[in-house]
This record gives structure tokens, sequence and C-alpha cells, in this order.
């Protein structure tokens, strides 16, 4: 499979996955292994060494106002994560029935993806009512009950915001694309187009045009679509029914700021901004350069979209939307997504030292990235080099800006896939897992990833619902496959529905990968993220310490310190990213740490469970090992990060 989502970044144009990978993870080979994988593990091989105090303080919610900091975000896709009313589709009282679940797993935040009104062209993602829920999903009662039973469960609510374009259905395009001269006339994108003939040519008022220059949608083709009212073009940067909005109008902005308003007078936690950084185009419509020869998946040119992505007029709006949001109690938050083409341009979403944009922009560079960066590249897997520099930058290069860090969303291919290798995919997940949270960075997880649950393209065309997997078939399949619904237990339709016919079908590995067989597993991947989240939640250090990347020369293990702020110690965290047994020798002393007593925290490794020494060391296979270091660290050396800021 090629990959559905093509990122929209300034420069080049960079998928996340590599070709095949999904039709590997669908044999029922990879299913064997993993099985064998999960069988072969020693009995009780997971290992937590929390203390009563500390287990009681993860218990305790907190009332911290940088709350989104240490938090871990949840995405859920609202279709596919529990059904209430036997329809085959997930909805808002299906949210509210699972957040016992959510609570125990440690989650502090949900990212709901859009529950608005929608013709559902891109499931949510082309709005046709921003200030309502779909009935599909429930009623604004419902939502609002949602809130009140989630806050009752200690977890906020962020709503994904769609502000780069609406749905074709919304009122404002129908009034805009009515006539050239309606109140809203130019809310949105549009062009006379120029004179000439060719593919997408019409019958303008003054002969035969086509649109006004090349810039291409990211879902395929043009970006321009004809409107027969107005005899006008209108752009669009993702299908022809999201047509985008016109930022550059007051108007727009007002309208967007009051719909955001309205959710947060009803006590969001935030907003999630979707492809928040093409937000506006360039006035003098020119083309963009082409990046490099050859062409994408939807057979359209690679193009350098410096002219519809990352103008530095979006940064102006979203000041002015911080300024709107920070006029809130409560710490509201706001997440970007930012897919950027390295970890130092992040920096200005922030608002760089002013920090007076987005709190979280996110960091794909780590958890999203293709060999080279090159259309269709190879997906890097669980790559060291690759980790430990984009780990490291994301330390280095955000000034005092807070990272946030994630491996799983709704349109990339889901975690294990890209990170497993068929045979060690339970490890490797793990360690993904203790990186994302044991990182000094908010982390954010997409449902079922505790879970380890798998990509499940469509086998036939006629079963895809994505549209770009429907037009870009067979080479762009859709990410229908990572969107399917979750597996909550081994009964029928995973305990998602009662309705045999689910909007998408459930995975077929539902009978071993879900919530109630993973809860009764002490070595399952839920019960892994569950302590991780515990610990992190408790420790002082995996809170508020600095971070030092360690031995960056190995070749074989990702090992970091997570440095103590006062009255902790500090953590070593080590991973070994191969197949074969690694012996270390820990020397901490250039961190101002000398000794080399440790208590192992988690680790799923037996040899570990209870080492007390870093002098010598041996992780086995894929192992991940989390300690505590047994000294106060002193302060820290130039050059290293401290804490929280
Ligand atoms: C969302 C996609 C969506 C696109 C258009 C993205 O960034 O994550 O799922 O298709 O925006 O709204």
């Amino acid at each position: 499979m090629t990959h559905p989502f093509v990122a929209p970044i300034q420069g080049k144009v960079t998928p996340f996955t590599r070709a095949g990978t999904l039709a590997r993870y669908l044999s029922f080979a990879r299913c064997f292994a993993m099985a064998a994988a999960i069988a072969c593990l020693a009995p009780a091989a997971l290992h937590a060494r929390i203390t009563p105090a500390e287990l009681h303080a993860a218990a305790t919610p907190t009332s911290d106002p940088t709350w989104w900091k240490h938090a871990v975000i949840y995405e859920i896709y609202p279709r596919s994560f529990q059904d209430s009313n036997g329809d085959g589709i997930g909805d808002l009282d299906g949210i509210r029935e699972r957040l016992t679940y959510l609570q125990r797993l440690g989650v502090d935040a949900l990212w709901i993806a859009p529950l608005y009104p929608s013709p559902q062209v891109d499931f949510g993602y082309d709005v046709s009512n921003y200030t309502a829920v779909d009935p599909q999903y429930g009623t604004l009662a419902d939502f609002d009950q949602l809130l009140a039973t989630a806050k009752q469960h200690q977890i906020r609510i962020v709503l994904d915001m769609v502000l780069n374009h609406t749905s074709d259905m919304h009122a404002w395009f129908l009034e805009s694309a009515g006539s050239r001269s309606n109140p809203k006339a130019d809310w949105y994108c549009w062009s006379d187009g120029k004179p000439g003939t060719g593919p997408n040519e019409h019958m303008g008022p003054h002969g035969l045009v086509v649109p006004p220059n090349n810039w291409i949608s990211l879902f395929g083709g043009s970006a321009w679509e004809w409107s027969p009212a107005r005899q006008q073009f209108y752009y669009h940067k993702f299908y022809k029914q999201q047509p985008d909005l016109n930022w550059r109008n007051p108007a727009v902005e007002q309208a967007m700021f009051n719909v955001m308003r309205f959710w947060l007078d009803r006590g969001v936690a935030g907003f999630r901004l979707d492809a928040v950084p093409t937000l506006l185009e360039d006035v003098q419509l020119r083309d963009e350069p082409v990046a490099a020869p050859g062409r994408n998946a939807q057979g359209d040119p690679l193009l350098s979209d410096i002219y519809t992505n990352m103008l530095p007029e979006v940064h102006d709006v979203l000041r002015r939307l911080r300024v709107m949001v920070d006029g809130y109690p409560g710490d509201r938050v706001l997440i970007g997504e930012t897919y950027l083409p390295n970890t130092a341009a992040l920096e200005p979403w922030y608002g760089g030292a002013s920090h007076d944009e987005l709190q979280l922009p996110m960091d794909t560079l780590v958890g999203f990235h293709t060999e080279g960066g090159t259309i269709n590249g190879p997906n890097v897997s669980l790559n060291l080099p690759h980790l430990r520099q984009t780990l490291t930058e994301m330390q280095t290069e955000l000034g005092s800006n807070w990272p946030l860090l994630v491996f799983d969303n709704h349109d990339n291919p889901r975690s294990w896939d890209r990170f497993g290798d068929g045979v060690h995919d339970a490890e490797r997940a793990r360690i993904i897992a203790t990186i994302l949270l044991t990182s000094r960075a908010t982390a954010l997880m997409y449902y079922g990833e505790e879970l380890g649950m798998t990509t499940h393209t469509p086998a036939r065309v006629e079963d895809v619902r994505d549209p770009i997997g429907i037009t870009g078939w067979p080479k762009e399949k859709g990410r229908d496959g990572v969107r399917t619904p979750m597996q909550w237990t081994s009964g029928p339709q995973a305990g998602f529905s009662t309705d045999p016919q689910t909007w998408l079908p459930v995975g077929s590995d539902y009978e071993t990968i879900n919530v109630a067989t993973e809860t009764a597993d002490p070595r399952s991947l839920l019960q892994w993220h569950e302590r991780l989240i515990e610990l992190r939640r408790s420790n002082g250090t995996l809170r508020n310490g600095g971070t030092v990347m360690l031995d960056p020369t190995n070749p074989s293990v990702l090992s970091y310190l997570r440095t103590a702020p006062a009255d902790s110690k500090p953590i070593f965290i080590a991973l070994n990213i191969t197949a074969r047994p690694q012996r270390l020798r820990v020397d901490l002393k250039p961190t101002g740490i000398h000794t080399t007593a440790i208590r192992t925290l988690l680790t799923d490794a037996d040899s570990l469970a209870s080492a007390t020494s870093l002098a010598e060391i041996t992780l086995p296979p894929y192992a991940s090992f989390v300690a505590e270091v047994q000294q106060q660290s002193r302060p820290a050396p130039a050059g290293v990060r401290g804490g929280d800021r």
C-alpha cells in the first residue's frame, strides 16, 4: 500500500509508510508470529516495582495548571470506539460508557475526532454545522452529559476543530457559491481561472478558462473545482467537498472564533487544530515549483507547496486565537496537526520564545517517518539513529517549549505494523510505548494503540469507505485499515456493537487482541501501558525532570536519563533495539551522578527484575528497562537540559 495521507510539508511532499506494508500484516503468518511471540514470554515477565505511596499519588487527580504537559491525551475516532444504540456506528453515549476503562488506563484527556454534523465524505472532517452534534453520534445534550461524566472521571475533552475548510454542504458555502454578490461571497477562495483549454476547462463568462495555477489537492487532482452558479473555481486543499475558507476575510476568523467560543463555553479543554498550517494561501496564486521528478500515489506531480502551506500569516491568526482561548479560565490547550520537515520548524508554531501560539504542535518527526522523507519511501520502523536524533532534537530544538510525542493516529498505518518486524512485534510495541510514556513530552495515543491493534486494510475496492482509497485503488487503499472498531472483547463484533454490520469490519485478530483478554493477562501490551502511565503520573522525575541522552554512539541500545528535580531520583531508561542480547556498562558520572546503584521500576525482562547496579547489565533482545538511580541528582552540567519550565 502507498500511504493514504500525504502530509502537507513545505518544500516537499512526504508520505509516512511503505508500499506493501499492509498486505504483509494481513497475512496469517503475521498473526501466527504475533501469537507465538506472546505465548513465548516467560510467566510474570513484566515487573512493576511501585511503592504504595506512589500508587496513591497515581490515583489522585491533579489540579496542575499545566496539566497538558504531563497529560496522556487519547484520540477517539467516534465512529469506531463504542456503539451504544446498535446501529454499527460508534457514538457519544458509547464513549461515556467507556470512561471507566479510560480512567483506569490513566488517560487525562480525550481528543475526539470531529463529531459535528457532516455529510461524512471525509468522516467528519467535512463539517456542515460547527455548533451541533451529528445525529449519528447523538445530541448536544449527550455531549454535555459526556463532558460532565468525563469530568467525574478526571478526564478532559479536547475537540477536533477543522479551521481550514468546511463541507460544501455548510450553509456558508451554499450561500457563498450561490452568486458572486452574496454577503458570504468572499468567505471561500474563489478564482475566475485563466483563459485556456485543457483537462479542467470550463466555459466562463468570457470564454474557456482553466484553473488559475497548478495547485494540487492532497487527496488527488487539481485543487480547483468549478462552480457553475458562480462560473468560478474554488480552492480545496483536501476533497472537493471540503472548500477552503478564506482566512484573509476577518468575518471568517470572527465566525470560526465564535464557533470555538461555543464549545469553550460548554467546558471543553481545548482543540486539536486540523491541518492548521494550510489555513492561508498565496494571494497572487503563483504556481508551486516542482520539488522532485515523478508522481505521487494519486498520479500528481511532486510539488513544493510553498504557496499553500505554512504561510507566515497563519501565525498572526494563531496569536489572536491564543489570546481568545487564554481569556477562558481552566488552562485550555491548543494542539496543532503540524507535519513539518524538521524538528526546528516546530518552534514557530509555539510562538517561539513568546509561547503565544499553540501549546502543543505535534512532533510527528519521531513517530511518523519515511526513509529519506521520499514519496512512497520505506517506513523507517525501529531505526535507532533516527529515534535518537529526533528524540534529542525534541529536547534541544524547541527552545523552552514543551514537546508533544505521537506514534499513532487515524491517518497513518498503526504503529504495531510500522514498527513491528513480524517476529518481535510485541516487544517492539513495548519499546514504542516506553519511549512515548517516559519521555519529557506530552503523550498522544490513538484508541487501540494500547492493545496493539493492527491495520486491517480492505482487500477489495468495493469494501473501501475512505474516498481516497476508492479513487486511488490499488496504489492508494485509503485509511479504513486504521479506523476499524475498537476491540473490547472476544465476543460478537468485539463488543463494539450489537449490529453485525459494523461500519467497518472488526479486525480479524479481535479474539486475542482485545481489552478483556489483555486485562486478564499481566504480560499484555495493555498492562504495559497501564503501568507506564501509572509510573509517569506518580514519579516526580518522569513528570518534571529533564532528559540526557546516554551512550550516543551505541548502535544497538537507546538509553537516556531523566534527570531529577529536587527531592527526586533520576530515572534510567534503556531499550535494546536489536534481536541480540546487549551488555551495557553505564557510567553516569558525566551527568553528575556518582553511583551505579539502581532499583528496577519496570521491565519486560525477567533477568532485570532485581537488577541493583548499572555497572554491568545485559538487556535481552528488544528488552525495555526502566530503573530508578539511587542517588539524588546534582545540578546538571552546562548543556544538559533542565526540568519543567
Ligand atoms: C485529518 C484528516 C483529514 C484532513 C482533512 C487531516 O489533517 O487528520 O483525517 O482527512 O485533515 O480535514
